[in-house]
């Protein structure tokens, strides 16, 4: 049984793969490390480790004397924060990347999981139906991060052999956990809005589309990527991953339909800057071909599970 760690464990991904990681390995086998005091109560079911992954000496004496055996690295800052603090964006996002491959390079791990994003692609990508293998130049201090990030990972699988895997991610929709400052994030907050009955002002414009992803599909995504045999994994950057896309006017209907008393008005701010730079669908044939890929949230599915799961103390939980 191989023994795992979390890094970033307390966020809107970390949260939930702890515990779907935790229901397969069993929750001893499963650490979970942050730099918050405490974890959030949901994944207090086993162990947790307060753990800055910029101490790269605490981290690699962690992982080694604990035995660790799979990495899955989230901490990172995302774009919208990123943009306010690039440099320090900058060196959270590679060193703690760094420090991880580094660890595998030696042998003391054996796979890594560490994701990217659609922020890899810049204005000048294809914007619909992006592919696998295009033009990537990312105008985000995020999206540079994340696009070195892959082709620090596909060297050291080459040079090294490292089993490092990785995944373009959409913006996530979940309702586990609040969003930590991407510009995917008002597809998340408008639910809160909804569940309020208050009105939702859209920090992105109307007709904005972008690639997103239900929470549930994106944990199972990881899941199957880090399960497939090594020899299936034919892309060692980072794979294209396709749930749905939407603008904010269709989300905001759908919530409609099901809510006619919900209103949106919109009102851009310089977060649409960063998602005019991104694409607004994605070809994910490779992961489909590679290692079986198929999303099963479409926009109505995910609606209806946000609408009915969507908690509002947890607005009061995490200020
Ligand atoms: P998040 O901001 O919700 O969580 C990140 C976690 O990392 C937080 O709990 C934070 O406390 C922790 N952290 C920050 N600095 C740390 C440090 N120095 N040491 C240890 N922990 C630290 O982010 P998320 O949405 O869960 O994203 C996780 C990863 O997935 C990131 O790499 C992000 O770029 C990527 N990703 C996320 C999305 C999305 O829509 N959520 C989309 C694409 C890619
Ligand atoms: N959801 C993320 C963001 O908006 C995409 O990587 O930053």
């Amino acid at each position: 049984m191989s023994k795992i760690i979390v890094i970033g464990a307390c966020g809107q991904i970390g949260t939930e793969l702890v515990l779907r990681l935790r229901k397969i390995n069993g929750n001893d086998q499963v650490i979970a490390a942050d730099l918050r005091d405490e974890c959030p109560a949901i994944i207090q079911n086993g162990p947790y480790i307060k753990m800055d992954v910029l101490d790269r000496s605490f981290v690699r004496d962690f992982i080694i004397s604990e035995s660790i055996d799979e990495v899955y690295l989230l901490a990172a800052l995302l774009s919208a924060t990123a943009e306010k603090n690039p440099d320090f964006a900058w060196k959270l996002n590679m060193e703690g990347l760094f420090t991880i491959l580094d660890l595998a390079k030696e042998g003391s791990i054996k796979k890594v999981f560490w994701p990217s994003s659609i922020a890899v692609f810049g204005p000048t990508t294809p914007k619909i139906n992006t592919p696998q293998r295009t033009v990537m130049e990312p105008s985000t201090v995020y999206g540079i991060s994340k696009q070195a990030g892959e082709r620090w990972c596909e060297y050291y699988f080459n040079n090294y052999g490292v089993d490092v895997r990785s995944i373009r991610y959409p913006g996530l929709i979940s309702y586990t956990s609040l969003p930590g400052g991407g510009t995917t994030d008002y597809a998340v907050d408008i639910f809160y809005k909804a569940k309020m009955s208050e009105d939702f002002i859209c920090f992105l414009s109307e007709n904005t589309m972008l690639p997103m992803m239900y929470m549930d599909d994106a944990i199972r995504a990881t899941i199957e990527l880090m399960q497939a045999p090594s020899e299936n994994i034919k892309i060692r950057s980072s794979y294209n991953l396709s749930g749905c896309s939407f603008t904010p006017k269709e989300i905001a209907e759908a919530i409609q339909q099901r809510n006619p008393d919900f209103r949106i008005t919109y009102q851009p701010d310089f977060r649409q800057k960063i998602a005019d730079s991104w694409p607004g669908s994605i070809d994910d044939e490779a992961a489909r071909n590679d290692w079986g890929w198929k999303e099963n949230y479409n926009i109505d599915k995910l609606v209806d599970v946000m609408l009915e799961n969507v908690d509002i103390s947890l607005l009061n939980k995490e200020l």
